[in-house]
């Protein structure tokens, strides 16, 4: 009995929420600003579809449709009279759907309630309309991969409650704005593989944890100070030098990548922490040694890869059960710890790479704990010993004389000279 009148109970509440959508439907109209606005955003942009991919703009349909309840992409408010469109997500983002060509138009700028804007990759030229810096509501605006030019609007920076900022692989140039720094909600920017030029700004909000602006043309330093809550930075492929010291502050880091600059000096003792488990510093100009700490626990998936450098001193044993571990083609000497071997055995060290240094020794343990030579890399020719018969190098980046060992001139040269030379061998 009880079951049944809650039953009826509960369809006459569907009953009740039914009637009052179908009531708000015909109330609820969507503001003739922003609805001009959609008129003008679809008619900059072409959709490119591909026979087999759905139309996007197909449920665009001026003439009847209700752009709030009907039109892909648009979400709009719900309390507000007239309602005003809140979410803009143009393109299906369905991998193989081609996108869209055209433009952005600047009456995105009419859409005054927006909080988000995405548009899916596709072929889309011209600038961002700096109109935008005017949505107050803003939280994300993405437009990554197409073929966006012109510089960054700095007035984008400006927005109160801007989260999200998203213009990676496009073909933006111009600096970067200073203005950055004064966003201070901003917690992810991408701005990765354009053609952006000149120095960083003096800092970046305070609040960033996503920071990645790989693959452009920027030179100088990293500012002194990063910000502290940071936990992804990649600033590889540009043309940046200088110390690492500012990344003292960046204790939460769990990714970084600043491979492929001229980034000099040593490395920052804070970088040796189990959290920074992707720590990518190859092709730089660092110097130094390692310090000598006890092994963090590394696990399944962390990659250290300070390879072609200019480190010097004895591997210690802070980066003992790093899954991927790039040493190659720097200046060690030494005997590699037998930790280091362990580790192999262990199957927690699946690559080691230390080729092309002045490794005078690489401990391996009785036949009974090698590690299965088919599931492991370790490449350690062209380093100044004898490479052990056991090791297994099929894996290893072969060129002609790979699996040698370094010629004794160099290595008697090398160990003989107290100052590090200045060219990098290969
Ligand atoms: C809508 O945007 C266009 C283009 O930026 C602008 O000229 C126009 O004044 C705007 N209309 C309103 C009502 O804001
Ligand atoms: C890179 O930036 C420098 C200025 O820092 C400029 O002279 C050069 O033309 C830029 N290169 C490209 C490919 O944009
Ligand atoms: C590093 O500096 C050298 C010498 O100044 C220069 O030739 C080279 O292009 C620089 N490399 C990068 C990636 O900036
Ligand atoms: C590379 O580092 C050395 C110091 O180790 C420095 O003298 C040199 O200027 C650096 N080169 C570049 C291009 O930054």
């Amino acid at each position: 009995m009880a079951k049944k009148c809650s039953l009826l109970l509960l369809a006459f509440v569907l009953y009740l929420i039914h009637c009052q959508s179908t009531i708000a439907q015909l109330q609820n109209k969507i503001s003739a600003i922003d609805l001009d606005a959609l008129h003008q955003i679809k008619n900059t942009l072409i959709d490119i579809h591909a026979v087999s991919s759905p139309h996007f703009f197909s449920s665009w349909d001026f003439a009847s449709g209700d752009p709030c309840s009907s039109f892909a992409g648009v979400t709009c408010s719900s309390s507000e009279q007239p309602r005003r469109v809140e979410s803009l997500v143009l393109g299906t983002g369905l991998s193989g759907s081609p996108g869209f060509a055209g433009t952005l138009s600047p009456f995105i700028a009419n859409l005054t309630e927006l909080s988000q804007l995405v548009l899916f990759a596709g072929i889309v030229t011209g600038s961002i309309p700096s109109e935008l810096g005017s949505l107050k509501k803003l939280r994300v605006i993405s437009l990554t991969n197409n073929l966006l030019t012109g510089t960054i609007p700095a007035s984008i920076f400006s927005l109160p409650d801007l989260h999200t900022l998203d213009l990676g692989h496009n073909q933006l140039s111009g600096t970067m704005p200073p203005t950055i720094s004064a966003s201070i909600q901003l917690k992810v920017l991408v701005l990765a593989d354009n053609k952006i030029s000149g120095q960083l700004p003096r800092g970046f909000p305070e609040k960033l944890l996503h920071l990645d602006f790989s693959q452009n043309n920027i030179s100088g330093m990293l500012p002194a100070r990063m910000s502290a809550s940071l936990r992804y930075l990649s600033a590889s492929q540009n043309r940046m030098w200088g110390p690492l010291n500012c990344l003292e502050s960046t204790l939460e880091l769990e990714y970084l990548d600043l491979s492929m600059n001229n980034f000099s000096g040593g490395l920052p003792t804070s970088l040796f922490q189990p959290k920074l488990t992707s720590m990518l510093l190859q092709r730089n100009n660092l110097s130094g040694g390692f310090p000598p700490l006890a092994p963090y626990p590394y696990g399944p998936g962390s990659i250290i890869d300070l390879s072609r450098n200019f480190l010097t001193g004895e591997l210690t044993r802070v980066l003992v059960g790093v899954e991927s571990l790039f040493l190659n083609n720097n200046q060690l000497k030494g005997t590699v710890p037998k930790e280091y071997f362990g580790s192999l055995s262990l199957g927690k060290t699946k690559t080691l790479y230390l080729q092309h240094n002045y490794i005078t020794g690489f401990p391996t343990a009785a036949e009974s704990s090698w590690p299965p030579w088919d599931l492991v890399a370790v490449c350690i020719s062209y380093n100044c010993m004898e490479v052990p018969v056991v090791v297994g190098i099929m894996a290893c980046p072969s060129g002609i004389g790979e699996q040698i060992s370094r010629p004794a001139y160099q290595c008697s040269a090398f160990h003989n000279r107290n100052t590090t030379p200045k060219e990098k061998e290969d």
